[in-house]
């Protein structure tokens, strides 16, 4: 039985189209049954209807201050769908210990940076500030704290001389969209466990590639 995934997002929605994508193969372990945005208008929205999902929009502004309240309408829509999995897809609210403890384990989140390093926003520029010579993203389970919690997968690319914030942005943006469903197999799938607040299960066993050395040798 495929699980029932919703996507969260409050924009463009590039990783949700990638997950949809991904989600249409017979062997996929998981079926996106709901995509849900806390932005009215959000981009995102229109490709999920145009891609057939159902969408359902819980807007936050309504709730004003109530964070719980939000969330209890979240959960509500997430109930509705028979949710088992939920995917954060540039999902720009942050989320109470209350929600995630209902989702732990089986909320994933994606960040446009080699997690721990670079939590928050403009990860991109931050990471050419810094002068790191490897960048990436990562997909982790969700805990409290944000852009925190076990690491799923990660991706990385080599930054040159040359980069600049949306050469970079684009590099690292390809890497998520082919992270993101691998990410969800492995989680769907039962290939990756929550165990002991790490990720463990034969997902993590295949042998490494060669190291990603920059500057090049
Ligand atoms: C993505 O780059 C995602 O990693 C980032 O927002 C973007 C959403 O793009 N998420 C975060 O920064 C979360 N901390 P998308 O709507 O095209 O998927």
């Amino acid at each position: 039985m495929k699980r029932r995934v919703a996507i969260l997002i409050s924009g463009r929605g590039s990783n949700m189209t990638a997950l949809i994508e991904a989600a249409r193969a017979a062997d996929f372990p998981a079926s996106i049954a709901l995509v849900v945005s806390n932005v009215a208008n959000a981009a995102g929205l229109t490709a999920a209807r145009e891609a057939g999902i159902a969408t359902a929009v819980v807007d936050h502004k309504g709730f004003g201050k109530d964070r719980e309240a939000f969330e209890r309408a979240l959960q509500e829509a997430l109930d509705a769908h028979g949710i088992e999995i939920v995917c954060l897809a540039g999902f720009m609210r942050l989320l109470t210990p209350w929600f995630v403890r209902q989702w732990e384990g089986r909320m994933l989140n994606i960040h446009p940076a080699l997690l721990p390093a670079f939590k928050g926003l403009d990860t991109h520029a931050r990471a050419l500030a810094a002068g790191v010579r490897i960048h990436g993203a990562t997909v982790h389970f969700v805990i409290p704290e944000m852009d925190s919690g076990p690491i799923i997968m990660q991706g990385a690319v080599a930054v040159g001389d040359d980069d600049t914030e949306q050469s970079l942005a684009a590099r690292v943006l390809a890497v998520e969209h082919a992270i993101y469903p691998a990410a969800l197999r492995l989680v769907a799938s039962g290939a990756v466990v929550l165990r002991d607040g790490r990720c463990s299960g034969p997902g993590h066993k295949a042998e490494p590639p060669p190291p990603l050395i920059m500057p090049v040798l």
